[in-house]
């Protein structure tokens, strides 16, 4: 477009405008448009194989029925309390609750809990609260979700990356950038950290290193930023205590979402903020959740009512526990990675340049090759092999010359999945022979 023709100009706009990791997702998105016949090991969507629509009048009926008999509304009052504006913090906070105490062993009151438009309006709320001035700034385990990095830059608040190493947080660099940002006048104010099977990562922080991180938060004033979306995916039925659970100084901000164990649709996630707050003015102390409510209140006024009942009725439909709930969902992560293992050992025996995780469980596996991985290369894979992955430098806030690759195995159904990884395969396989080559693109 001429920019002449131009009415405003993104130099005068907010700068997170211009970061790569707010264009990232749906650089994502728009490869996919461009390539439909391209098999998607990219996309971290759950598996969608077992959605009904006529299940959703099941939920709300559902939700309907429990405000009638459990707690004695009348016809008007459920009537209203579905149609209109909702409390801020939301109206299904006991259900969470009574879910988070079943599932997560995490035993919280229900006002501490802020119900939200996805776990991604949690991180804005939080973030948006710590970032008081310019000295306030966020760790977080690297390589990191874009969703926390972009709410990081809408909030203006600059992001450390810590070293994940083998045990999913390196504790050594925690410490040595808590201890930098300080000798530099900074404030660090949280540490944001996905303990099980990270995205993207994969990997899994072991309980001696969650009391370990949770000790020294509790030193060092720090809080923890607990995201927690794909706990209920393990390989097997072991599954590790959280942090929130472990949790006795209320250190950790848990951020849940229903975005993987209900979907994604019904656009739930929450904060469990049972923090302390004081008004050193008047004395009076309250609770973060009521905080983070004052800020959503100005972003998205309530969560819709709906879509909270129908995450409530699938809540109720279960007694509350999303274990039963996600029995066949867990069933095909695990039977998917089992095959995605396999078809990467397949395609590339012992002794081959590229390399890949196993993880515990979640959506993902990093696999690593011997050459850098761009957004050029993707385009390539898309046009000449039909097949999409996530390079990994979206994850690292625009470090250069990343030779790694995230895989999803969460959304394709076998055969597909199965396909897909032969592409895959015989995408590296190219790349590899023309390896010293400029460029593929
Ligand atoms: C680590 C992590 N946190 C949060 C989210 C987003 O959750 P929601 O859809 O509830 O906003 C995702 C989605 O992929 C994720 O991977």
């Amino acid at each position: 477009m001429d920019p002449v023709a131009a009415d405003l100009s993104l130099a005068d706009l907010h700068p997170a405008l211009d970061d790569p990791s707010l264009t990232s997702m749906n650089f994502l998105n728009e490869i996919a448009g461009r390539f439909p016949d391209a098999l998607s090991l990219a996309a971290g969507r759950p598996f969608g194989g077992f959605y009904e629509t006529e299940a959703l009048h099941r939920y709300l009926r559902i939700y309907r029925d429990y405000l009638r008999d459990e707690r004695g509304f009348d016809d008007d009052r459920i009537a209203m309390t579905l149609h209109q504006y909702g409390r801020t913090k939301g109206i299904v906070s006991e259900l969470l609750a009574r879910n988070l105490s079943l599932d997560e062993d995490i035993t919280v009151d229900p006002e501490s809990i802020v119900v939200t438009v996805g776990c991604q309006e949690a991180m804005f709320l939080v973030l948006r609260a710590l970032r008081a001035d310019d000295r306030d700034v966020l760790l977080a385990v690297s390589p990191m979700y874009v969703g926390i990095t972009g709410a990081a830059k809408l909030v203006d608040m600059p992001v450390l990356g810590v070293a994940d190493g083998p045990d999913g947080v390196d504790l050594v660099d925690l410490a040595a950038k808590v201890a930098a940002a300080r000798a530099d006048g900074l404030r660090p104010r949280a540490l944001y950290v996905v303990p099980d099977f990270a995205n993207p990562s994969g990997v899994t922080v072991p309980v001696a290193v969650r009391r370990a991180l949770l000790d020294f938060a509790a030193q060092e004033g720090l809080l923890i930023l607990e995201d927690n979306p794909y706990g209920l995916f393990p390989v097997g039925d072991q599954r590790l205590p959280t942090l929130k659970s472990l949790d006795r100084d209320r250190v950790v901000v848990y951020l849940g979402s229903l975005a993987k164990t209900v979907f994604p649709g019904v656009r739930i996630g929450y904060a469990v903020a049972d923090q302390r707050v004081v008004d050193p003015v008047s004395g009076r102390i309250g609770l973060f959740a009521d905080e983070l409510s004052k800020i959503k209140s100005m972003v998205t006024v309530n969560t819709a009512p709906v879509a909270q009942a129908i995450a409530a009725g699938k809540l109720l439909e279960h007694g509350c526990s999303l274990v039963p709930a996600t029995v066949r969902e867990r069933e095909v992560y695990q039977a998917n990675l089992t095959r995605m293992l396999a078809g990467l050992a397949r395609s590339f025996p012992p002794g081959s340049p590229v390399t890949w995780n196993v993880p515990a469980g979640g959506f993902f596996v990093v696999v690593t090759v011997p050459f850098l991985v761009d957004d050029e290369l993707l385009a390539y894979s898309a046009r000449e092999h039909q097949v999409l992955w996530t390079p990994m430098h979206h994850f690292y806030a625009g470090a250069g010359d990343i030779r790694q690759l995230r895989l999803s195995y969460s959304y394709l159904p076998p055969d597909d999945l199965d396909e897909g990884i032969r592409r895959f395969a015989s995408f590296v396989s190219a790349r590899l022979q023309f390896r010293g080559a400029p460029s593929m693109a």
